[in-house]
């Protein structure tokens, strides 16, 4: 452990929950067991804090307390030894994306938080003003100038990054303002986003995603094995074995229209009839990646219809679809989204104008005059990913403090 003195600092011991009682006495040191062993290796000192009673904690030592109950507690649960676990995996899985990009000539980008563009147009965003000015509701101005939002997507700024680096990453919180209390939606996230020129077709996409995630797993396998068992023992029975299929086989690949005939020509009854033309909802990305063999899968080449202005149009008429590319995975569905950007000037212009954005993105068209490349691109949810390789069921419970709507506790 890292420190600054010779001390060990108060209350930080690993996977210890609570304060301590008196060097040799009964008390939490008595056979402990249930995942809270402790290696001393200093002084024991009492705390001189007053009137701590670990009797009222809302955890009980010998309990096995669900991810749900702990989840009322935010500015507690860190001590309980699950999500301490998946707070060092998280950790670990962070340092193991950035070393991945790092070792593989990314150039990390601090995309912004604030800007005043609708990456995917779907009107999800979070304006922001200062709280001042809200309360003044007679003033119309913006603190900007212009409407400005928390980010939705660092895609564009890493486009405007492809010009001059080639293979570009960022890593960071993103924000969407959908009202959906899902198992899989949060109104704050961290996003993966790798962006790369002179792609050739979306094999290059997909390649960097399905490296990324066999590599990433790796590491984390290798770096905390005893925390990803617990999780895999507790929380998800069976799925060290899932895991292990999705490490040792190729991910599959399918087209969207291939997608939509397994969907009808399946057994099973989905709230949403699967029609082509139409997003695919969570239960069919389910059942696609059930047909697949519980193996990721990339659906490929969507309805231009149902994907944002930047997606490369793969003039493929009559029944027209664009470059884009979802990883569905198991347990979760969408993991990835991307696409070939458009990079041809005249398209995108006109694709601009059918979503009513002609005069917005001056500067993205300026991007295609002034040396522009094919590239492409895509964005990971992290914690969806972590979902994923340690079977949690609910995404509040693999980030430290959950935002979505109705909730924003501490
Ligand atoms: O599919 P999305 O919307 O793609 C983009 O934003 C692209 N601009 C990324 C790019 O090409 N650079 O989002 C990417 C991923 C999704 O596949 C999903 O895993 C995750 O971000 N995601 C969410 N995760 C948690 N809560 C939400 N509300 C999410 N919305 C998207
Ligand atoms: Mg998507």
């Amino acid at each position: 452990m890292w420190r600054s003195s010779g001390r060990l600092p108060a209350l930080l011991l690993p996977r210890c929950c609570f304060a301590l009682r008196r060097k040799g006495g009964d008390g939490l040191f008595t056979g402990r067991s249930n995942g809270s062993r402790l290696k001393v290796a200093e002084a024991l000192l009492d705390t001189t804090a007053k009137g701590q009673e670990i009797r009222n904690l809302p955890f009980k030592i010998k309990e096995r307390h669900s991810l749900e109950y702990v989840r009322q507690f935010p500015h507690l649960r860190c001590k309980t030894n699950i999500f301490s676990s998946l707070l060092r995996i998280r950790s670990e899985a962070s340092t193991a994306i950035h070393s991945f990009f790092k070792s593989n000539g990314f150039v990390h980008i601090h995309t912004p938080i604030i800007t005043s563009n609708d990456c995917e147009g779907a009107g999800e965003l979070f304006q922001i003003e200062p709280a001042s000015k809200i309360a003044e509701k007679r003033d119309n101005t913006h603190f900007f100038d212009v409407p400005s939002f928390l980010t939705v997507s660092g895609q564009l700024h890493l486009e405007v990054m492809t010009g001059a680096f080639t293979q570009v990453y960022a890593f960071g919180p993103t924000f969407r303002a959908e009202n959906s209390q899902t198992r899989r939606h949060l109104a704050e996230f961290y996003m993966v986003e790798a962006e790369l020129a002179f792609t050739e077709s979306l094999k290059d996409i997909m390649e960097v995603m399905e490296t990324l995630f066999k590599i990433t797993t790796s590491h984390i396998l290798s770096n905390c094995p005893d925390d990803v068992e617990l999780f895999h023992n507790t929380v998800a029975p069976g799925q060290k074995e899932r895991m292990e299929q999705m490490l040792k086989n190729s991910f599959q690949v399918l087209s969207y229209t291939e997608a939509i005939d397994i969907l009808q020509q399946s057994t099973e009854t989905f709230k949403f009839e699967p029609k082509w033309g139409c997003d695919l909802q969570t239960e069919h990305e389910n059942c696609l990646v059930r047909h697949c063999g519980n193996i990721p899968v990339f659906v490929v080449n969507y309805p231009y219809d149902i994907k944002p202005f930047y997606a490369r149009d793969n003039q493929d008429h009559p029944q027209h679809t664009v470059a884009a590319v979802d990883l569905l995975v198991p347990g979760v569905g969408e993991l990835c989204g991307g696409s070939l950007r458009e990079e041809r000037l005249d398209l995108l212009k006109s694709r601009l104008e059918e979503h009513g954005l002609k005069d917005t993105y001056h500067w993205y068209e300026e991007l295609r005059q002034f040396g522009s490349v094919p590239h492409g691109g895509f964005g990971l949810g992290f914690e969806r990913y972590l979902q994923c390789i340690l079977g949690v069921e609910n995404i509040k419970d693999v980030i430290p403090f959950p935002r979505f709507s109705h909730s924003c506790l501490l």
